[in-house]
């Protein structure tokens, strides 16, 4: 790995040890990004993606009142070239943040997502009350020339201030999944991420669900 990527990865995890979210916007190359938003566009017109669902297993339900995007999820054996970029970037850091904080996530699991105009997701955490395999959300946003007044912005909520993230193309946020409530603003565009979870083995899901 380059020097340039090291350092990029010591910023998020030393801002995420101390504040428990971080922000990059040179997570990955321009190039890469942009070959991710063309690829997610392409998907949305061949008509891949499909209503996202809440919770999971028998809980799952769609339910536009919390949440009106649309998803599509990556298949690790299965990607394509712009996804491998992404997906080996990912497997870096996961190493980097067992490596330095101990955190022991085992897996990644990640989907595109579309918010048509006027979609939203509502205040929520990551972290199913059904599992504790989530450990760190993070999403790339693949959004060229998005302006504030685009809307659209991801509000987090931490212990002492909320947060506002704009989903431009190659910002990279990425947060702990148990205790950082978040919400998505309706935007006036069409709004397009790669959001994804590091996950831990569970201790408890194999019970659960
Ligand atoms: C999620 C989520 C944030 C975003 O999918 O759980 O919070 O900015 N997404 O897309
Ligand atoms: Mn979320």
């Amino acid at each position: 790995m380059s020097q340039r990527y090291s350092n990029i990865h010591s910023d998020i995890w030393d801002a995420l040890a101390e504040q428990g979210w971080a922000i990059s916007h040179e997570f990955l190359p321009v190039d890469a990004v942009e070959a991710l938003a063309e690829e997610a566009r392409q998907l949305l017109l061949a008509g891949k993606f499909s209503s996202a669902g809440i919770g999971r297993g028998a809980q799952r339900q769609i339910r536009a009142e919390a949440r009106s995007d649309q998803i599509l999820w990556l298949d690790e054996n299965e990607l394509t070239p712009a996804q491998s970029r992404y997906w080996s970037e990912i497997e870096s850091l996961r190493i980097a943040l067992n490596r330095e904080l101990f955190l022991g996530l085992a897996s990644f699991e990640s989907h595109f997502a579309f918010y048509p105009p006027g979609a939203f997701y509502q205040k929520h955490v990551d972290r199913f009350s059904s599992s504790d395999e989530r450990a760190i959300s993070c999403s790339l946003y693949l959004n060229l020339d998005w302006k504030e007044e685009d809307g659209g912005q991801l509000r987090l909520y931490l212990d002492d201030q909320m947060v506002e993230v704009f989903p431009q193309a190659g910002t990279f946020v990425i947060f702990r999944s148990d205790n950082v409530p978040h919400e998505v603003a309706p935007a006036n565009k069409y709004r397009f991420s790669l959001t994804g979870w590091f996950r831990r083995r569970s201790i408890n899901s194999t019970f659960n669900d």
